[in-house]
């Protein structure tokens, strides 16, 4: 539609009537003057060699005057609008990307320098919004890295303290464990979303076993679900599910969506891994009884470092979510979740067969 658009204005632009009725119309009503000026001249038996002078100052007054009236058309319709085009492309490169252009005509006359001004305005916009995430994910980091770090450093003074039991110590070493593992899947985690949003990363295709690989995700918390107490069900429809996808990328799906159903599943809940197919494309489930998201967490929890549940955000880092939805994006997936708050929550994935 833009583009039809575009070329709309540029055809017309191609032979603008008015210029040529206006031109038409001056040059006539000059020619006028002209055999005016000459008849009154003979009649008054003006001398030929003036009378030729005065008809080329005349025109050469004319010819001054529609190049100063085209010049100053030509300067306030392209020009003018091209030196706001320049300038503001120079704020954005000395990083103002909050500079946006005045487009020249109303909207149902836009021509294609009007569009060109759009667009430039909606690039500056994006440049702008790109930035911002940017400064947010240096600062989410920091953070991030600051929490354990702190740990870590509180822990290993109280350890230099000299009359300390052993069950203390013991505890101080445990903190510091911990602390460095949370800084070890931090780092981890986001070389594995930076390769994962380079554009030229291509997914390793192969043909595996679906339901084979969804197991093995789902046993190795076998040790979480029995020290919680929860109770875990496999219903995995098919016998055996052969896809062509990245079999290294997509466990990252499922093993993430898992963790997070046992970590927002208190003590005796459930937690249930579905799989079926049918219209050629198969869908896996995980659903837990857990705490469940509100509608502000469920619009968020695909950002990075985005946490929506505080109690248990000492655990992960708020990466697990946009890592899954980035391995989909490149895998051809589609991930949709449902949930209430205290009802649980359904995280649905279907992928192509
Ligand atoms: N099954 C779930 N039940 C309730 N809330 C959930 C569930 N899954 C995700 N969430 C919410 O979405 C947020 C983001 O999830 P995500 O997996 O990206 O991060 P995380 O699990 O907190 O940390 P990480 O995955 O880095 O260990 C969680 O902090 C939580 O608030
Ligand atoms: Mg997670």
């Amino acid at each position: 539609m833009k583009n039809q658009d575009i070329a709309k204005a540029a055809r017309s632009s191609r032979f603008p009537k008015s210029i040529f009725f206006g031109y038409f119309g001056a040059l006539l009503l000059l020619s006028g003057v002209h055999i005016a000026l000459l008849l009154g001249m003979q009649r008054a038996h003006f001398n030929e060699i003036l009378l030729i002078h005065v008809i080329l100052i005349f025109w050469a007054l004319v010819a001054g005057g529609l190049t100063l009236y085209t010049r100053h058309q030509v300067r306030k319709t392209y020009e003018l609008p091209m030196l706001r085009l320049a300038d503001a492309a120079a704020k954005i490169a000395k990083g103002d990307f909050s500079v946006r252009v005045e487009p020249i005509n109303d909207r149902e006359k836009f021509d294609y320098l009007d569009y060109m001004i759009e667009d430039f305005n909606k690039m500056a916009a994006e440049l702008g919004s790109i930035e911002t995430l940017r400064v947010d994910f240096f600062s989410n980091v920091s953070h991030e890295i600051k929490t354990p770090i702190a740990v870590i450093q509180n822990s290993a003074e109280m350890l230099k303290k000299p009359d300390l039991s052993e069950k203390i110590r013991q505890e101080y070493v445990d903190t510091i464990t911990n602390a460095a593992k949370r800084l070890n899947t931090l780092i981890t985690n986001i070389l594995k979303l930076n390769k994962l949003e380079k554009q030229s990363i291509t997914p390793n295709v192969s043909e595996f076993d679906l339901c084979d690989q969804l197991v093995q995700s789902a046993l190795l918390f076998e040790s979480v679900w029995e020290e919680k107490g929860i109770e875990f069900e496999a219903d995995i429809a098919d016998e055996r599910r052969l896809i062509t996808a990245d079999a290294e990328l997509l466990p990252l799906v499922w093993n993430n969506l898992l963790s997070n159903s046992f970590k927002f599943t208190e003590k005796g809940g459930t937690v249930t891994l579905r799989e079926y197919s049918g219209n050629g494309k198969v869908i896996v489930e995980v659903q837990d009884s857990g705490c469940g998201m509100d509608k502000q967490t469920k619009k968020h929890i695909f950002d990075k470092f985005y946490q929506g549940d505080t109690s248990h955000s000492t655990e992960g880092n708020g990466l697990g979510l946009a890592l899954a939805l980035r391995v989909l994006q490149l895998t051809g997936g589609e991930i949709d979740v449902q949930s209430e708050p205290g009802r649980g929550t359904k995280f649905i994935v279907t992928m192509n067969i």
